[in-house]
């Protein structure tokens, strides 16, 4: 039995859902530790197409615990919402529970989020709007309201009343915009927790007692190690941890207890929002990629950015979150696109570097450093073994194995179940 840390190594939406979907059919617990619904975790099961944002990506499996960890925030609609829309289909949320230490996402950080953006101009982050950034902000800033609030009533009332009263100040003084109504606000909210009550349970304790008693735990990234607040590409950044370490202050567990971190990344890159991308690419290529790889944000639908595999990216991302192994996903959708390029180094200022460069007025002076190999025609969404892929596809594997130094233990040919190759 393993507890395992499942997290994204790019820029987000490298399959991690997928990945952990596979995984959960053996996990009792599944955990989101990190961000809100920003997210958005694609998990195909036969011909339905699941798209979660806030549960984990585990709630498809009755028998799997499903934890929202103290780290996520909450928007309390869109929680409920989604189980709704799963309810709905026949999928049971009774597995779920949300930490009482979560933070709640409310309208006015919404608003916020809005209006900073706008205030940005042509500096904006490309956020997806969801309140993230105003929410972790008054986490922060011991201001926010959290699920034990929410959850009761008359403690809600006055800490929202409260809230909204100082938000209208902002909104209004600073940004010029239009001041919510706090009465409607709390009407609507405290709706919103009662129905959330049950729900709510320790999530610490719970992911402790299931590690101790030998259960096995998934930790559910979200986001991915670039867009982390510390270690990423500040700032077009979220305002949580993807990495590894997140997990830990995320749910409330110490990393002695975490046995496996496993790393998700795709066979190429991709990204949302703004901010410097070295493997970009502006031709017909990308656009290939973006349209075979079906590359359109799952939260937003805003058309992916799309590049080439990054080993220097992938090499910082083995560092900061110490995997223990990669799974690459979307070898397919380079099936057929001619001679493949893998950035393995970047050249700044006339010399090479390995290493990503924690600055980023640096990081958009790099160059990608290119090895090229060739590609292979075959469709290879049949494959079920690393043996039967084209010759030049491993290849194309085992060249990235020796770049970013770690193994790499899954190869995604698809996005069902059955399209992934272990090794
Ligand atoms: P996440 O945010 O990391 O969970 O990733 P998203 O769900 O946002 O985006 C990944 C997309 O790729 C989804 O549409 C998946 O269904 C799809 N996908 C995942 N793995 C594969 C794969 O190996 N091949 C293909 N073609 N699609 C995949
Ligand atoms: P999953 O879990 C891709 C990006 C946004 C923006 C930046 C800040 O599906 O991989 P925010 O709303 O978080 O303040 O936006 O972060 N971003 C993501 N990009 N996948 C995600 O999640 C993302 N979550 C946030 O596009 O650039
Ligand atoms: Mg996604």
């Amino acid at each position: 039995m393993a507890s395992r840390v499942v997290v994204g190594t790019q820029w987000g939406d490298e399959g991690k859902g997928k990945t952990i979907d596979l995984l959960a059919c053996k996990s009792d617990v599944v955990v989101r530790t990190s961000g809100g619904n920003n997210a958005g975790h694609t998990v195909i099961v036969g011909d339905e197409v699941y798209k979660l944002h806030i549960i984990p990506s585990g709630i498809l499996y009755p028998e799997t615990l499903c934890l929202i960890g103290n780290g996520v925030v909450v928007d309390p609609k869109v929680l409920l919402e989604e189980m709704d829309g799963l309810i709905a289909r026949g999928v049971t949320c009774e597995n779920l529970r949300v930490d009482p230490r979560a933070h709640v996402i409310m309208p006015y950080h919404l608003r916020l989020d809005a209006l900073r953006e706008a205030a940005r101009g042509k500096n904006d982050i490309g956020t997806t709007l969801r309140g993230i950034g105003p929410c972790y902000m008054d986490k922060a800033e011991r201001c926010g309201l959290r699920i034990c609030d929410l959850v009761d009533e008359k403690r809600f009332a006055e800490k929202a009343r409260a809230a909204v009263a100082a938000k209208n100040r902002e909104i209004t003084g600073v940004f010029g915009g239009e001041p919510m109504d706090a009465e409607a606000v709390i009407s609507e909210y405290s709706e919103y927790g009662k129905r959330i009550k049950k729900y709510v349970a320790d999530c610490s304790v719970i992911t402790f007692e299931a590690i101790k008693s030998g259960k096995e735990v998934l930790f559910e990234g979200a986001q991915g190690t670039l867009l982390d607040l510390d270690v990423g590409t500040y700032p077009y950044v979220t305002s949580s941890h993807p990495v590894s370490g997140g997990v830990c202050i995320g749910v409330g567990v110490g990393p002695t207890l975490i046995d496996e971190v496993i790393g998700v990344g795709k066979a190429y890159t991709t990204r949302v929002g703004k901010g410097a991308f070295p493997t970009e690419l502006f031709d017909e290529t990308g656009e290939l990629i973006r349209n075979r790889g079906g590359e359109f944000g799952t939260t937003t639908g805003r058309p992916r950015r799309t590049g080439w595999f990054d080993a220097v990216i992938m090499r910082f991302a083995v560092r900061v979150n110490g995997l223990t192994g990669v799974a690459i996903n979307k070898l397919d959708t380079l099936s057929g696109i001619g001679d493949i390029k893998i950035c393995r180094a970047y050249s700044i200022d006339g010399a090479e570097t390995e290493n990503f460069p924690p600055d980023l007025a640096e990081l958009e002076r790099c160059e990608p450093v290119y090895t090229v190999l060739p590609g292979w025609d075959e469709d290879i969404s049949g494959c079920t073994s690393f043996d039967e892929l084209p010759e030049n596809a491993r290849r194309y594997i085992t060249e990235i194995e020796k770049l970013i130094g770690c193994k790499i233990t899954m190869v995604g040919v698809g996005p069902k179940r059955s399209q992934m190759i272990y090794r």
